[in-house]
């Protein structure tokens, strides 16, 4: 085991959320280095673009200076660790029905490279209810996002949806 330790923060971040921006500042306190790495993936619609979401993780971490964001795609995760040497996996953890298929993808990186560990953070509580997918869902009808997105970015997820409305005007 070396001293310094590196964690990687691994996910689509699409767009990045309150519970998201807490996993990152606690694992920060943790690790000497914590790279949040961006799922680039070409098959998978994503609303924002790669680089809108590095933007927006590195907008609100600038006061995070073990942080670094990153992006990888078309490669396994365990091989990307076994690339890089970086051997702790950080997966922020909210209700019981998460753990099924983060402990399934947990057991398959270990797998894949026997030295890639998983260390699971429990969410806070007030971000129990949250993810990427109900910010889209509340942002795409125009509700309140307070409390829900950091504030440095709030205008930017509110922007995209906007914009996105102003392009189609079908009724579903
Ligand atoms: O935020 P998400 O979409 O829940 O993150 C999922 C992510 C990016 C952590 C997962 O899909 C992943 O690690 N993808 C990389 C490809 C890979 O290694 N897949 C096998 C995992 S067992």
């Amino acid at each position: 085991m070396r001293l310094m330790r590196h964690a990687i923060y691994p996910g689509s971040f699409d767009p990045p959320t309150n519970g998201h921006l807490d996993i990152i500042r606690r694992s920060a306190r943790i690790f000497d280095k914590l790279y949040v790495a961006v799922l680039e993936n070409r098959s998978k619609k994503h609303n924002f673009s790669a680089e809108e979401r590095v933007d927006l993780l590195r907008r609100i971490t600038t006061d995070l200076p073990k942080v670094e964001i990153i992006t990888f795609s078309d490669v396994l995760l365990a091989d990307y660790m076994k690339q890089t040497g970086i051997e702790v996996i950080i997966k922020g953890l909210r209700a019981v029905s998460d753990f099924e298929y983060e402990f399934q993808m947990a057991l398959t990186n270990r797998k894949l490279n026997p030295d890639a560990e998983t260390i699971f953070m429990p969410t806070n509580i007030e971000n129990l209810y949250l993810s990427s997918s109900i910010v889209r869902e509340v942002a795409a009808y125009g509700g309140n996002l307070d409390g829900l997105v950091p504030e440095h970015i709030k205008q930017d997820i509110i922007a995209k949806f906007r914009r996105k409305d102003d392009g189609n005007h079908e009724t579903h």
